[in-house]
């Protein structure tokens, strides 16, 4: 839980005003790019100069009679990146046996080369999948694993990836072993003691967030990693949230497996999600759908997954061209900025807390707030009903609270309408029907 006071001081001074621009048509990406390259500061001062942000905003397709806050769930992809899709799929409806199969599959390997890149590892190490489940499963279930074998994770991790541990629990008798993280995790050492202390002989694996989706949290991956290769156990990062949120690289990771979704915070199309799994560990991992024996030291066998449209995959690139061209720096420094926003006037209120940490590199654009006193479920559908604002409540067994996900086409007036309408319900409480 984190203090009104300690929150405050966690952020800096308002940065320097920026340069204006012209916007022309901001939703192509050669005039958006044009557009922002007027603008000159560092990225926490760009993070606040709304005239870079209005040409991105305009580049997405949203309904703006309602406000979307859970873009963590799934993010709408830009408008750059729906034509890109289309045009794709237009071309695979020719003749798919040939443009889809023989023309556009192939061009695939693009799109893995670009994905390597900006993840900076090999190209041999990355397997385009459907989403971070399918990503996920293939590491869960693709590991031989005898009966008593151990796999250890937290109570924060996410439910599908606990059902998968749980059925191979009743299907051959593995041990899922869970223990709970502290809100917030603030301190490094703390949380790789507390994943050390739960390591036995029997500890085969360890399944971690990059950034816990119901807190916000971001833990400390690469110190896990190290000293769980002093035990000789690899580590599995379930980075549903992280790639593209924020700047980081496999640099600052070291670990042996690591999955992501695409249509998060790329905002790549829906149905898109990439596997890294090392080199040296590809051999030993079973992929879902059976694959040929030649296939063993391939990441491709990852993607024998039958007919599946070629459409989704060559429209990531476009997804990494939208996000390298507004600059991953730059994106971090915004979402923070947009959490700070709406956080700090709530924090005013008493019975307000935040679960989720403000200290630098603990957390980005995911903020789980609570109003004390008042179930966040009720208030999640009071939002919903009275003024179209999507919110997400969270409900968990030790703690529960809003998720707020604003995305960079958030507008400030659309926060604000967010935040007033809060402290609504802070003030007067919710209408005679939600209690
Ligand atoms: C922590 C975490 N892991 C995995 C997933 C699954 O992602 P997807 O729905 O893209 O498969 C999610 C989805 O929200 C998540 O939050």
């Amino acid at each position: 839980m984190y203090s009104r006071r300690q929150f405050l001081g966690a952020f800096g001074a308002p940065a320097a005003a920026s340069m204006t621009l012209a916007a022309l048509n901001p939703r192509s990406i050669p005039e958006l790019l044009d557009a922002l390259a007027y603008h000159s500061g560092t990225p926490a001062e760009i993070a606040r100069d709304e005239e870079y942000w209005r040409p991105i905003q305009q580049a997405f397709t949203v309904d703006r009679s309602l406000v979307n806050l859970n873009n963590g769930g799934v993010s709408p992809a830009p408008w750059a990146v729906q034509e890109a899709m289309k045009r794709h799929l237009d071309y695979s409806n020719e003749a798919p046996v040939y443009t889809m199969w023989r023309i556009l599959e192939p061009q695939k390997e693009g799109t893995r080369q670009r994905l390597a890149r900006a993840f900076h590892c090999d190209t041999e190490e990355i397997a385009i999948v459907r989403n971070a489940s399918e990503g996920l499963q293939i590491c869960q279930l693709g590991m031989d694993l005898e009966a008593g074998a151990e796999v250890l994770t937290t109570t924060h991790d996410y439910g599908r990836m606990l059902t998968t541990f749980r059925q191979r629990e009743r299907r051959e008798g593995i041990v899922l072993k869970q223990f709970s993280l502290p809100i917030p995790a603030e301190d490094p050492d703390e949380v790789v003691a507390l994943f050390e202390q739960n390591i036995t002989s029997r500890t085969k694996v360890i399944l971690m967030c990059h950034i816990v989706n119901i807190t916000g949290q971001i833990l400390p991956v690469k110190k896990v990693v190290q000293m769980a290769r002093t035990y000789g156990i690899p580590v599995i990062v379930d980075g549903a949230h992280s790639f593209a949120h924020w700047d980081f690289t496999h640099d600052d990771l070291d670990c042996e497996y690591y999955v992501t979704s695409l249509h998060k915070w790329l905002f790549a199309p829906h149905g898109t999600g990439m596997l890294y799994v090392r080199k040296d560990k590809i051999k030993d991992l079973w992929p879902m759908m059976a694959a040929n024996k030649n296939q063993d030291e391939d990441i491709r066998k990852f993607e024998e997954i039958g007919t599946h449209p070629a459409a989704n995959h060559l429209a990531i690139a476009d997804a990494l061209t939208f996000h390298q061209g507004i600059g991953p720096k730059r994106k971090e420094e915004r979402l923070k900025y947009l959490t700070n926003y709406w956080a700090e006037p709530l924090l005013k209120h008493e019975r307000v807390v935040l679960h989720t940490s403000q200290k630098p590199g603990n957390s980005c654009g995911i903020g789980v707030v609570e109003v004390q006193g008042v179930d966040s479920g009720a208030i999640g559908s009071y939002m919903w009903d009275k003024h179209r604002i999507i919110i997400t409540p969270i409900k968990h067994a030790e703690f529960e609270g809003m998720r707020i996900t604003p995305n960079v086409y958030t507008t400030l007036e659309e926060l604000d309408r967010f935040v007033e309408a809060m402290e609504t319900v802070i003030r007067d409480g919710l209408p005679e029907k939600y209690l």
